[in-house]
């Protein structure tokens, strides 16, 4: 099911629209439904493919990894062989930490795929180097902050998404159900103001699984341009 309300029948339809994933990727998804494990629908990770492509992103940077499902369909991209391209992807739970480690292990990506387990807010700042590409879906009270501990890690011209901003529309409404979902709405729905008046992104929100918004960092002009 999709979070935010599309017709049934039109999410089933997109979503037999999309390669057949193989045995691992099944077997991920029927443990994230018996533990309670959070996960992207499969649309978004074909999104993500998608951007991945279009991009031609190499420095791929995922905040929330869970048990490695959202990793690995970027990962296995299907056209990465030739790409060489790396994720880092931090988690700050161990038990699921050590489940994508597993995962990763079995689907063939260590070479690829750094998992670092801990807490973004600490591990964002002893990262090195520039991302061309940023997937974050951790902790959605937290996105703001995130938000500007990233900003300098991603290179102009790079894309970042964000999953479950719109969290089953509260966010539209500004509604929560119950109080300890206050902080959340309310952060999501600042967050996308700020990126709406945000001078050096270009940003579209897509009402795709929980909301999933994608934004580009402007590039900087020479004056050959
Ligand atoms: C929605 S789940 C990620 C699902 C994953 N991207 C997938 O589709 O397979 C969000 C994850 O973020 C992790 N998380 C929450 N706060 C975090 C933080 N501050 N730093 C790192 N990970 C965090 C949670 O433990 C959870 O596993």
């Amino acid at each position: 099911m999709a979070e935010i309300q599309i017709p049934e029948n039109v999410v089933q339809f997109i979503r037999q629209l999309i390669p057949d994933l193989g045995p691992l990727f099944a077997e991920i998804e029927g443990e994230c439904k018996r533990d309670y494990i959070p996960l992207i629908d499969p649309e978004v990770g074909q999104l993500l493919r998608v951007l991945i492509e279009l991009k031609q992103a190499r420095r791929i940077l995922e905040l929330g990894t869970g048990i490695g499902y959202s990793t690995l369909w970027m990962a296995l991209n299907p056209r990465n062989e030739v790409k060489k391209l790396h994720i880092t992807t931090v988690e700050i739970d161990p038990h699921r930490y050590e489940r994508a480690c597993h995962y990763f292990e079995r689907a063939g990506v260590t070479a690829v795929v750094t998992p670092l387990l801990g807490d973004a807010k600490a591990i964002i700042p002893q990262l090195g180097g520039s991302f061309d590409f940023i997937f974050m879906d951790a902790a959605k009270g937290q996105y703001p902050a995130f938000f500007q501990k990233l900003w300098g890690l991603l290179e102009a011209g790079g894309v970042l998404v964000i999953d479950n901003v719109l969290m089953n529309g509260w966010v539209a409404d500004l509604y929560w159900p119950e109080r300890r979902k206050k902080t959340m709405v309310v952060r999501l729905r600042q967050l996308l103001e700020m990126l709406k008046t945000h001078k050096e992104l270009i940003t579209v929100t897509l009402p795709m699984g929980d909301g999933v918004t994608v934004c580009v960092k402007e590039r900087k002009r020479t004056d050959k341009d």
